[in-house]
């Protein structure tokens, strides 16, 4: 088979994919409904021309991103999707893949497009039922005439890679479910295209299977780096797996942008409502609620100041960090004392380790361990290991219920020593020379 000469010039910096101003209307004068859409008709005006499906959707997805499209049922996602490979034909606007038109072209040219750059995986997994397993997996590869030895082998590596080892010899009605949609997936990885399109794939599944395929999905991800366009009716699905989401409403995307954006900046009331049932524990991360860090002290600020910090903010004990904010210990209450009542200068000589520490892109559902065992605020490390925050325990319940996602609240944490006390040590033991400008 010959290939489209431009598919293999495709412009490097161009998004994966690339919608604008995409329009679908089915019914019997598409033209007619779309200019009326455009000269601002709503979707019930132009009802008698046609059922406008997809009214000027406009989105780039870029290399290596899971781009999901999340809406209700009929809200336009399949026609969307079905208009970035082609299945559907735009009757507006336009569609590229890697800056190569994928709208206007020839059939030829489409099939070219479909079969190099695009592979999807669908909700009830198509699969052929007469053919095993390998043979199904292999199948995007015989179309392109590559040899069975070579194939089956190729299949034999990609079913290990989606944990169906093994399993290659068997008729697909054989397999739960969840395992038939495995294949469907390494059918698609066989396929070897940049882009994979995913339309509801894992909404045939029981939701604990269907967990577990989204949590397989991004592992597969972080070695294989596709472009992937997912496609939910779920927004704890869609925020558990999206890069950016576009939100669909009656055939408009109403918002584009990170989980973070859509759950703490809802576009409108209609987002918004959307939004009160997700499971924030699995999409809002330590970074999104994290307060300054505090208490604490520089390693060069004195006993007398770590105590102050921890009388202020009632605690009982102080991180204790070096020049660049890089944790070196805590230093509690009680050994703070005792270090000003001996007149010492230094925290070092009771530095304790740091009990847990997070990282920033960690999610909260991963935080209530360390949380839980940690008796200071959970520290919060950035890729550098530097303190770049703290997560009080308020704060994180507070962060798992609807509203601001943080607060400014402080743990009272278990027996710090009553300030009196603390104002009565400072007060009465001889004033040592500290460096008191550390805050
Ligand atoms: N081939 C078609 N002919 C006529 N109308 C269609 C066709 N395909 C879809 N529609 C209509 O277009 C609208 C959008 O349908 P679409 O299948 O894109 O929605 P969806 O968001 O994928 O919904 P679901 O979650 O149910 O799959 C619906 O009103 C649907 O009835
Ligand atoms: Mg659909």
């Amino acid at each position: 088979m010959t290939h489209p000469p431009a598919l293999q010039a495709s412009t490097p910096s161009a998004p994966a994919l690339s919608a604008k101003n995409l329009f679908k209307v089915f019914g019997r004068a598409p033209q007619v409904a779309v200019d009326k859409l455009r000269s601002g008709a709503r979707r019930d005006e132009i009802s008698d021309l046609g059922t406008a499906a997809v009214i000027d959707a406009s989105f780039d997805v870029q290399p290596g991103e899971i781009f999901v499209i999340m809406g209700l049922s009929g809200s336009g996602k399949s026609t969307i999707i079905r208009m970035l490979n082609g299945l559907h034909e735009a009757t507006a606007g336009t569609v590229e893949v890697k800056g190569d038109p994928l709208t206007g072209v020839g059939s030829a040219r489409l099939r070219g497009l479909r079969r190099e750059r695009l592979a999807m995986v669908f909700q009830h997994f198509a699969l052929l039922p007469h053919r095993t397993v390998a043979a199904n997996v292999a199948y995007p590869l015989e179309l392109r005439g590559v040899g069975k030895a070579e194939r089956l082998a190729k299949a034999d590596e990609i079913l290990a890679l989606v944990g169906l080892e093994g399993w290659g010899d068997k008729l697909p009605s054989a397999l739960s479910g969840g395992m038939q949609q495995r294949v469907g997936i390494a059918r698609a990885l066989a396929a070897d295209t940049d882009i994979l399109l995913m339309d509801e794939a894992f909404s045939a599944l029981d939701p604990l299977i269907r967990r577990e395929m989204q949590e397989q999905l991004l592992e597969l991800q972080r070695t294989l780096k596709k472009t992937i366009v997912f496609i939910t009716h779920d927004l704890n699905e869609a925020m558990f797996l999206g890069d950016r989401i576009a939100v669909m409403r009656d055939g408009r995307i109403v918002q584009i942008g990170t989980p973070e954006d859509i759950l703490t900046d809802p576009a409108n009331d209609y987002v918004e409502q959307f939004v009160q049932d997700v499971d924030r524990a699995r999409v809002l991360t330590a970074g999104n609620v994290m307060e300054r860090p505090r208490p604490r002290v520089d390693a060069s600020a004195g006993p007398r100041t770590a105590l102050r910090q921890m009388r202020d903010a009632y605690m009982s004990a102080v991180y204790v960090t070096d020049r660049d904010r890089k944790p070196l210990g805590i230093v509690t209450d009680r050994d703070a004392m005792k270090l000003v009542r001996a007149g010492e200068n230094s925290l070092l000589s009771r530095l304790k380790p740091v009990p847990q520490s997070v990282r920033e892109d960690d999610v909260l559902m991963d935080l209530f361990v360390p949380s839980v065992e940690s008796p200071l605020p959970l520290a919060v490390l950035d890729a550098d290991g530097r303190l770049s925050g703290v997560i009080p325990r308020v704060t994180l319940l507070a962060a798992l219920g609807p509203g601001p996602t943080s607060t400014e609240e402080i743990t009272v944490l278990p027996h710090p020593l009553p300030s009196a006390e603390i104002d009565a040590v400072l007060a009465d033991a001889a004033p040592a020379v500290e460096n008191e400008a550390v805050r």
